[in-house]
């Protein structure tokens, strides 16, 4: 092979085909081919990331995107991976794996859930009832943001089961009580209480790149996003509709009597999402919560904290078998699955990945970033030797 820069083309000795698949290749090309226009041409997920920012208005992924302060928790999701290597067993008969997992008493193909994220119609015109459709085609879990575009029964009818729900818990206990008789009344098995957005949060970048939006808000907006009659409209969002919740959600003055509170209301299982540490989790555990998300919201609450790789852990070990641990954030490969399921996780969340797919392409690109992590989740067991999550111990990663 010629070095790079020894390597001087001859065109005129060579024929025009020879030197338009020389330009094709040439790094210029590569960077000029632009983002995916199918979802079949991706090769991971990461390839959804362009195609969303080019399809979805600057605003709207300006609050997919953002993490907080200097985006450095972000980032810590991702670097968290590395901090984690592979140890692979050979010669195991790996021509059968199953990456099944039981959740709740019901069986999941793939340890691989839909984490709750707010205001899809925002992506996408189809928004949660996409998501729904995708992960009905892929019998994924499905959880559904407190703060979704689309009314629980509908998007249920969409999933054909109802879906897990994620809260943001109203301060006032009859709003509280209203909401939660409302999701359980949609047949939801799960609530997930999320704990993490009690405190305030600055999402610098999302303020940054939505000015470089010229559109006018209240063309599509009852109020211009984030001002305070947008404040005041959040009353009539689409799970808070018939609810007096002038009290708020998410006080700042919530303690754990939330969970003992939730516990006494409803017989959906309670998982508490958003802690980082053993000693919420064995707090979580003591308060009678039936499982845990292990996440920093997707580096969109806590400014400087790890990655939620790296708080897996120490949250395993509190538990201590317990209940289940679950955990999301920066997961964009099948072997960061691999890895949160070697060190304890019984399932694993995806946020972005599925709203990049849903920005650029609706159902068709949640679909096919589901195919992309579950195909690489079962090629890493193979060159693992793992031939089910059971047998992902703790003895795969260092
Ligand atoms: C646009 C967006 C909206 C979100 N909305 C919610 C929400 O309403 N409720 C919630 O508990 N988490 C929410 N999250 C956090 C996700 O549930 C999840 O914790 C996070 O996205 C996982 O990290 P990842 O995006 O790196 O995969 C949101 C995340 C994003 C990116």
């Amino acid at each position: 092979m010629p070095s790079r820069r020894n390597f001087r083309p001859n065109f005129r000795r060579n024929s025009r085909r020879e030197f338009l698949s020389f330009l094709a290749a040439s790094p210029l090309a590569l960077a000029q081919s632009g983002p995916i226009t199918d979802p079949k041409d991706a090769l991971n997920v990461l390839d959804f990331e362009e195609a969303a920012r080019r399809a979805v208005p600057i605003a709207h992924f300006a609050y997919m995107t953002t993490g907080v302060d200097d985006d450095a928790t972000l980032r810590a999701n991702r670097e968290g991976f590395r901090k984690f290597q592979l140890r692979p067993r050979r010669l195991v008969d790996v021509s059968k794996v199953d990456p099944s997992v039981d959740l709740f008493g019901t069986k999941w193909p793939s340890p691989i859930y839909i984490c709750p994220c707010g205001y899809q119609k925002a992506f996408h015109a189809d928004g949660e009832l996409a998501t729904a459709r995708a992960a009905r085609a892929k019998n994924a879990v499905q959880m559904l943001s407190n703060t979704t575009s689309t009314a629980v029964e509908d998007v249920a009818g969409a999933l054909g089961r109802a879906p897990w729900f994620q809260l943001y818990a109203p301060s006032q206990p009859a709003a509280l009580e209203k909401l939660v008789r409302r999701v359980e009344a949609a047949g939801c098995p799960v609530l997930v209480l999320t704990v993490d957005q009690n405190g305030g949060r600055n999402t610098e970048t999302q303020k940054r790149l939505t000015k470089a939006d010229t559109r006018v808000c209240t063309n599509c907006h009852q109020s211009v996003p984030g001002t305070p009659d947008d404040r005041q409209n959040r009353q009539n969002r689409v799970m808070l509709a018939g609810i007096d919740n002038t009290g708020g959600s998410n006080s700042p003055s919530m303690t754990w009597e939330i969970v003992d509170r939730l516990k006494n209301l409803t017989r959906m299982k309670l998982i508490v999402k958003g802690l980082e540490t053993g000693e919420d989790a064995d707090l979580a555990c003591r308060h009678g919560a039936d499982g845990i998300v292990v996440s920093n919201h997707g580096g969109r609450a806590l400014e400087t904290g790890r990655g939620a790789i790296e708080c897996l852990p120490e949250v395993v070990a509190a538990v201590s078998g317990r209940i289940p641990v679950l955990v999301d954030g920066g997961f964009r490969r099948g072997t960061d699955v691999f890895k949160a399921l070697a060190l304890g996780a019984r399932a694993v969340g995806i946020g972005r990945p599925y709203l990049w797919g849903l920005g650029a392409f609706g159902q068709a690109g949640v679909e096919r970033v589901l195919d992309i992590l579950n195909a690489e989740l079962t090629l890493a067991m193979k060159q693992c030797g793992a031939r089910s999550v059971g047998e992902i111990t703790r003895a795969f990663v260092v």
